[in-house]
């Protein structure tokens, strides 16, 4: 529930990245020794991580905001259905289960519905390097007689989980492996230096060609990445409510793309000492123009809807197109509802600024375009409802925290504990 229409003031400290959280997790599974992972926020989908290290036979207890694992037992092959479909990170557990166990079995993953989401790319890689796959429906039986070898691997598409899938395959497989056409995002970095904590040779991660040379993993202590999108999700709602905003624990260089595109908005962004970013508004913004999304360092698909957000009460038009995902607008009709001038054609969402949005009941469908819907509410008049929390929930902690401690008014209430394994929250 949110009063909307106050301006933010004040700091906020980023927390680690989810997107570098859930597949270091994943990847912690092939260490033969304690790992621990710091500050790991309690995501929806790190409790779906939790429930799944555990039905794989690594167990792990949360400590202070560490996160403890103790892998290296004997490890199960099989993930059940109902925690392949919570998320779609789930799928970062078939290379350890290959590397380690030579066996998996395992449904397609679920995931935001943001459009096809296929793996074929994860898949055709494990293959190269030894894995024998054969799918049923919507089952896969993966198996690796012989365990994984290195292979020259050339992505058609710089896909992220498929990076990262490999990544963690490599570290472990027999040889040498090269990852051409690789994923750049910084969270690919953070994997591969979680992996290299652990004893793994890697070189090149953050260009488009990654070098592995497999071997034995050790634990290890590692602190992931601060969280981009969240930070984005911060950005974008003080340029539109106005404010001044202290973002601590936020590199700067992964939020250029926002930054550039805020400051012509009629922000001030700029660095505060070491890793902090400073963004100052009136709440008078002008419209974008025309963004499109792309692969790192392009403007992000995650901060499509955030952006868009911001953008509903900016003066003038503005036209985002999104080139990853066919379905990352499906906010757009819930912004129409609080009187927002928008049209949405599959991936391009074209929006007529209005001086002001009203508070109404909405729904969020997927994570960002739940957070999108936060940040339209925060700048309405009057009260707005968010239903589909539990959506927010898989990548922010408490989202009504993080905004409280700006002076917003919002407050949650989370009425049904949706388990990974409930029916109707397969995100
Ligand atoms: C990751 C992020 C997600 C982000 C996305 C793009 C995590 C947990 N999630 O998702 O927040 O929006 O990167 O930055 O890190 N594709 C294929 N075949 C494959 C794999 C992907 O065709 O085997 C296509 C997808 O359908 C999509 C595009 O590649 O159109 C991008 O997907 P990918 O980069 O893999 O995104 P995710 O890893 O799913």
């Amino acid at each position: 529930m949110i009063r909307g229409g106050r301006p933010l003031a004040g700091e906020v400290e980023m927390p680690c990245a989810k997107n570098s959280v859930l597949p270091i997790l994943a990847a912690a599974m092939l260490a033969r020794g304690a790992v621990r992972i710091r500050r790991v926020p309690r995501l929806r989908d790190v409790e779906t991580s939790l429930q799944l290290l555990a039905a794989l036979g690594c167990p792990a207890v949360q400590i202070d905001g560490d996160l403890l694992l103790a892998p290296g037992g004997p490890m199960g092959d099989t993930v059940p259905r109902p925690l392949m479909a919570a998320m779609r990170s789930s799928i970062y557990y078939l290379a350890p289960m290959l590397a380690r166990g030579g066996r998996a079995r395992v449904t397609l993953p679920g995931g935001c519905r943001l459009g096809a989401r296929p793996i074929d790319l994860h898949l055709e890689g494990l293959a190269a390097m030894g894995a024998r796959i054969s799918a049923d429906g919507d089952q896969l039986d993966c198996t690796a007689p012989n365990g994984l070898h290195g292979a020259e691997i050339r992505l058609r598409f710089p896909s992220v989980g498929a990076t990262e899938t490999l990544l963690i395959a490599a570290a472990a497989a027999a040889g040498e492996t090269r990852i051409c056409g690789a994923a750049r995002e910084p969270e690919v970095c953070d994997l591969a230096g979680f992996l290299t904590a652990c004893g793994a040779r890697i070189e090149g991660a953050g260009t488009s060609c990654i070098r592995v040379l497999g071997g034995p993993l050790q634990g290890c202590e590692y602190t992931p990445i601060p969280d981009r999108i969240t930070a984005q999700t911060v950005l974008c709602a003080a340029a539109a409510c106005g404010g001044q905003v202290l973002l601590r624990r936020a590199p700067f260089a992964p939020l250029q793309p926002m930054a550039g595109i805020l400051r012509r908005a009629g922000c001030s962004v700029r660095r505060a000492g070491q890793d902090g970013v400073v963004l100052e508004s009136d709440g008078c913004l002008t419209a974008a123009g025309s963004i499109s999304t792309g692969v790192y360092p392009a403007f992000a698909t995650d901060a499509g809807p955030l952006l868009a957000a911001a953008m509903l009460t900016a003066r003038g038009e503005t036209r985002l197109r999104e080139t990853i995902f066919s379905n990352r607008f499906s906010c757009a009709a819930q912004f129409a509802r609080m009187g927002a001038k928008v049209d949405c054609d599959g991936r391009l969402l074209c929006i007529r600024g209005v001086p002001a949005l009203q508070g109404a009941q909405v729904t969020a469908q997927d994570l960002r375009g739940g957070a999108a819907l936060v940040i339209a509410a925060l700048t309405a008049q009057g009260e707005s409802r968010i239903g589909g929390v539990e959506y927010i929930r898989r990548g922010y902690e408490d989202i009504a925290g993080l905004f409280g401690a700006l002076g917003a008014e919002i407050s949650c209430t989370v009425q049904q504990v949706c388990s990974p394994a409930g029916a109707g929250v397969s995100a």
